[in-house]
């Protein structure tokens, strides 16, 4: 949820665009704290639900952003947000009375049926955030074959973003560079004074059960690679954050970084319990 006030003070509250698994919404308050004040550009390269951008946006704290992930689905939204909101909001509309499981499983094929199309097709967009609301806790999930195959969430609430709430994002994302990449290809470009905010999939041990985003995990080298990014940043002079989780393979992997940890009481899937939570970590570089 997003809160702005308007003109006249009142808080208008925003439901999240999509509801993302790993999604920073519930441990935003200690990740701004660790926000440099001024940057120039804005860099964000594991885009997700993009918590920590629209709270920065609507603040007026970022000129232009590069936003990516490797998630097509997720870009192919964003651009149809950015660039086609009356066509989306339109082809929403088809969805309106959609609720329950038979509806959620006839979109789900239809969306797998059309899944070798490119980018910039709003049809599967509207259908992306269709499904996302509507299946299982966020959850982005293919089986072998690239098909999407989460389970509808069975939510008593059935929720599609409205005509208001696409307009209002479509605000946030103007002069917003969006790409489908990984992380490392948008990173080249930054510049002495940028800021840098990387939010991979947390480290995942034995005893935890993280969410696998795609057909490729996200593995202990890729976190060694983000030190090694993070190192080349640093003589470029680029303000670099991460968040992780607190363990001990995360503390030896970027210790030469200062860190700042605290405790989420949200539990992600298996790591931590509704009683204890667990641990993250904001490691900078500044
Ligand atoms: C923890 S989520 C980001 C959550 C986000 N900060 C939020 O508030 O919702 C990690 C994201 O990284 C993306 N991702 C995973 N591997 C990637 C890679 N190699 N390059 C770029 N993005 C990647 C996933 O698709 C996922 O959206």
């Amino acid at each position: 949820m997003i809160s702005i006030s308007d003109q006249h003070g009142l808080i208008m509250r925003i439901p999240n665009l999509v509801k993302w698994a790993g999604g920073k919404t519930s441990s935003l308050k200690s990740i701004v704290k660790a926000v440099p004040k001024m940057f120039n550009n804005y860099y964000e390269p594991f885009f997700g639900g993009g918590a920590l951008f629209w709270a920065l946006k609507v603040e007026n704290k970022i000129k232009h952003a590069v936003i990516s992930d490797v998630n097509k689905d997720l870009v192919n939204l964003l651009l149809a947000v950015r660039d086609r909101p009356n066509e989306l909001s339109y082809e929403l509309d088809k969805y309106r009375d959609a609720s329950g499981a038979d509806a959620y499983y006839k979109i789900r094929k239809r969306f797998n049926e059309t899944r070798t199309k490119e980018l910039l097709d709003t049809e599967r967009a509207a259908m992306f955030l269709y499904l996302n609301r509507n299946g299982y806790n966020g959850l982005w999930r293919t089986n072998a074959a690239g098909e999407y195959n989460v389970p509808y969430g069975g939510y008593k609430r059935f929720y599609l973003a409205n005509d208001n709430d696409i307009r209002f994002y479509a605000s946030l994302l103007k002069d917003t560079t969006i790409m489908n990449a990984t992380y490392e290809m948008p990173l080249r470009n930054a510049k002495k004074g940028d800021f840098v905010f990387l939010d991979p999939p947390y480290f995942r041990d034995k005893d935890s059960n993280f969410v696998q985003y795609n057909a490729h995990m996200f593995r202990e080298e890729d976190h060694r690679n983000l030190k090694k990014i993070t190192e080349d940043l640093t003589s470029r002079e680029v303000k670099v954050m991460i968040t992780n989780r607190y363990c001990a393979e995360v503390s030896s992997i970027f210790g030469s970084f200062r860190m700042a940890v605290f405790k989420n009481r949200k539990p992600i899937n298996r790591i931590g319990t509704a009683r204890s939570g667990f641990n993250e970590v904001v490691i900078t570089n500044f």
